[in-house]
């Protein structure tokens, strides 16, 4: 049982924290606003609380980063570079502009030379970012149930301990990890989301998710 500090009152938020709960983890929800998430702590039991970003990022033995892609940045410096120095911070965000898709295209503020994890891990260097969950909608990202057995969730970063420890999560969270190896294949990752929304744009539904197979 590990203390979960997840930064983030969105819907990445809840299905991440009640799927740590759920496996037996304490954990902490962040916010600008904190009374905002009075109603899922209400419900949440007795090893959930609440708190600001920065009280979240200080409890938590391991960081979970669920906030809007544009303001990733400025949470990080509400979190503070000190509290995340040495801490293993799961980075699920993606980079998603203001503009609307065109055709069911997302578009991303970021380029294919520059990821939003590798901006974030320049921010706060000493932090130990591992990119997971980013590439599936919230509704799969704990034990997800498809016909097509279990899915595969596509991580990296610069700290292969730290990998470890999500691929561990990961496992009870029922997906096959794919290390893709450094920051750098965020590139790569984070682009995956944009994939995985155009069939719902589409009207084909959002039931789906990637699966490597060999
Ligand atoms: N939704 C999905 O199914 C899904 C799937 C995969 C990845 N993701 C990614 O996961 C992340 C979270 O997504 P989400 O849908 O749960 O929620 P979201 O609406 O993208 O983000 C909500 C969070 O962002 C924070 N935020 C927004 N503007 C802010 C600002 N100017 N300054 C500081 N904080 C700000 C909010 O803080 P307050 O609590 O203070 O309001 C809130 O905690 C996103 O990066 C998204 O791209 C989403």
């Amino acid at each position: 049982m590990q203390r979960i500090g997840v930064l983030g009152s969105g819907n990445v938020g809840t299905v991440l924290a009640n799927g740590f709960l759920r496996h037996g983890h304490e954990v902490m929800r962040g916010s600008r606003d904190p009374v905002k998430l009075g109603d899922w702590l209400a419900k949440a039991g007795p090893s959930a609380r609440t708190g600001t970003f920065a009280e979240t990022a200080a409890w938590g033995e391991i960081v979970v980063l669920a906030v809007k892609g544009e303001a990733a940045e400025s949470v990080l410096d509400l979190a503070s570079a000190e509290v995340l120095a040495g801490k293993v911070v799961i980075d699920t965000t993606n980079p998603i502009a203001s503009s609307p898709p065109v055709h069911g295209v997302l578009r991303y503020f970021t380029t294919l030379e520059e990821s939003l994890m590798e901006r974030l891990q320049r921010r706060v260097p000493s932090a130990r970012f591992v990119k997971a969950f980013s590439v599936v909608g919230n509704a799969l990202m704990v034990n997800p149930k498809l016909p097509g057995g279990p899915p595969t969730m596509f991580i990296c970063g610069n700290d292969d301990a730290a990998k470890r420890d999500v691929t561990a999560i990961l496992d009870t969270f029922g997906w096959l990890t794919e290390d893709l190896g450094a920051v750098e294949a965020a590139r790569a990752i984070e682009p995956l989301c944009i994939l995985w929304c155009i069939p719902g744009f589409q009207g084909r539904g959002w039931a789906h998710a990637l699966k490597m197979l060999r």
